[in-house]
């Protein structure tokens, strides 16, 4: 029998572990229930009574040498692996790519206008784009004959299975908010209301069937023309920078009185020319009346821009249709 216990001794000093097979075959081998120390155990009914303890005690040895062998290997192996994975590491490496998304041009110009008129102590006001004729048309001071008037130029919504059309149009002009405004709250007023507008207009580079505005009011005792200017210039300077080549001039609106509108000089001094980027005026007395402000009482301007012209001129695009194709490849250039 004890040469049995030498043999296996030897056997187990002898045996190599270099990869995690090796050590799973080992344990296998020599110490699951199965394995040769178990079985070595399992025959001591048939050692000489007088030679079991020794037996026994040889037995345990092998089993303790066989585990430590197991755990030093074990170890030996995972430290090994550990350094592996570590050369694997490269620092230096760039981060994997997240793509990440980013606002639209759009969003991006209308963010920066809201900014300028921020500072300037403007609140941001909104409105439906589904607007009533009253709205949009008559308490803007717009006689029953205007030509804005005409299915050329608005959306009219019809009833369905009717040919009847209700009063009911998609805004054309974010200047509708100026009345929602006037009505719910007394002035002094000072907001902005962006959004989303409509034209029945035939699609080109220059047109789209919609398009975003800025609306600006401004209600006080007082308000004047010269103020109205000022805040105007203020603005392109804050858009488009100190140097921005702006001018003023006369224009109508039935809504303003008196009306102008503003031009930026855009390219360089042979090639460039005028592009007209807002209109605005002093509100005219019959707006006010219609939502109940006293106009000897209150004066005030208004001002209105197309987002979609700003930003083409800021950023040089030429046709405004890129603004709503959503193709990826113009989009990615406004990081
Ligand atoms: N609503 C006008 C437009 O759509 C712009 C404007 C707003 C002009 C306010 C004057 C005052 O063209």
């Amino acid at each position: 029998m004890s040469q049995l216990t030498d043999k296996l001794r030897e056997e187990i000093e002898s045996v190599t572990i270099s990869t995690p097979e090796e050590l799973e075959a080992f344990r296998l081998k020599y110490l699951s229930k199965k394995g040769q120390v178990s079985s070595l155990l399992s025959q001591i009914g048939s050692v000489a009574a007088e030679e079991r303890k020794a037996f026994g005690q040889k037995v345990n040895e092998l089993k303790q040498q066989a585990t430590e062998k197991f755990t030093q290997a074990s170890e030996l192996l995972q430290s090994q692996q550990k350094t592996v994975r570590n050369a694997t590491d490269d620092i230096t490496l760039p981060a994997a790519s997240v793509p990440t998304g980013l606002l639209h041009p759009l969003s991006q110009t209308l963010d920066r206008i809201k900014d300028v008129f921020y500072r300037l102590g403007f609140t941001v006001s909104d409105g439906p784009e589904l607007e009533d004729d009253f709205h949009n048309f008559t308490a803007l001071n717009f006689p029953p004959e205007h030509p804005a008037r005409d299915m050329q130029d608005t959306f009219f919504i019809r009833k369905t299975d009717s040919d009847e059309v209700d009063d009911l149009v998609l805004r054309t002009h974010t200047s509708p908010v100026q009345i929602r405004l006037m009505k719910e709250q007394k002035p002094p007023l000072r907001s902005i209301m962006p959004g989303r507008v409509y034209r029945n207009e035939s699609i080109t580079a220059k047109s789209y069937c919609l398009f975003h505005q800025v609306e600006g009011l401004y209600i006080d005792k007082d308000v004047s023309l010269a103020e109205l200017k000022d805040t105007l210039v203020m603005f392109v300077e804050m858009i488009y920078g100190e140097g921005v080549k702006y001018r003023i001039r006369p224009s109508f609106f039935p809504f303003t009185e008196p009306s102008l509108e503003m031009d930026i000089w855009w390219g360089d001094e042979e090639t460039g020319k005028w592009l007209e980027i807002l209109g605005a005026g002093m509100v005219h007395p019959n707006v006010l009346r219609s939502v109940g402000v006293d106009p000897e009482e209150y004066s005030g301007f208004a001002f209105g821009m197309g987002v979609e012209r700003i930003a083409m001129l800021f950023y040089g695009i030429d046709d405004i249709r890129l603004l709503y194709d959503n193709d990826n490849r113009f989009l990615k250039q406004f990081q």
